[in-house]
């Protein structure tokens, strides 16, 4: 590890903006092709408008072991079809690294799994810190109808491997039934 020089940044929980050094990462619907349940919604969708899903405003640190990397994620209330807007999802490239997200506003889930078949869905409102641990693949969504915030904190040399949740999903979905929020296996 080299030797860096303490700093500070800003983060507005409101919006999730975080002050300079931070890149900023958008992805919108065209982004998450095949991930969507319902995939005639999502064609139909696409087709009238492409609209951001959620934007990344990393914290820049060296990517090498020893050092924290760090960023706010913020989910836009919507759905395709039944389904919450939700991020891509990943296992970390060095599978043995875990990662802290804790909520500063609104209200979503994460959702995670298991190479092997576990799931675990932790609802995730203003103040709850959840603890992710290694080989866990992650994913959050917004489920509420205001933008999710959330500050997530992992090894800087962690990586994101998305090729697995690309190719088979992620086991939990959460949809809404009756107008309210229900996690489905
Ligand atoms: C980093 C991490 C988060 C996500 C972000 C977007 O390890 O878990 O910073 O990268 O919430 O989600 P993805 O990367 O799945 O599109
Ligand atoms: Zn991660």
């Amino acid at each position: 590890t080299k030797l860096t020089f303490p700093f500070k940044v800003d983060i507005d929980f409101a919006t999730g903006h975080v002050t300079a050094p931070a890149k900023v990462l958008t992805r919108r619907l065209s982004d998450l092709q095949g991930l969507f349940m319902d995939s005639a919604a999502y064609e139909q969708m696409l087709s009238r408008e492409n609209p951001v899903l959620y934007d990344v405003y990393e914290i820049q640190v060296p990517e090498e072991a020893g050092h924290l990397a760090s960023c706010t994620t913020v989910i836009y209330p919507g759905k395709v079809g039944k389904e919450y807007f939700f991020t891509k999802g990943h296992f970390h490239t060095i599978e043995e690294t875990a990662e802290i997200y804790t909520c500063l506003r609104g209200e979503g889930y994460l959702l995670m799994m298991t190479r092997d078949g576990r799931s675990r869905a932790i609802k995730m409102t203003p103040g709850v810190s959840a603890y992710i641990p290694p080989y866990w693949a992650h994913r959050t969504l917004n489920c509420g109808g205001e933008p999710f915030v959330f500050y997530g904190v992992w090894p800087a040399d962690a990586g994101h491997d998305y090729a697995a949740i690309l190719d088979k999903g992620f086991k939990q979905r959460v949809m809404e039934v009756d107008g309210k929020p229900a996690v489905t296996e």
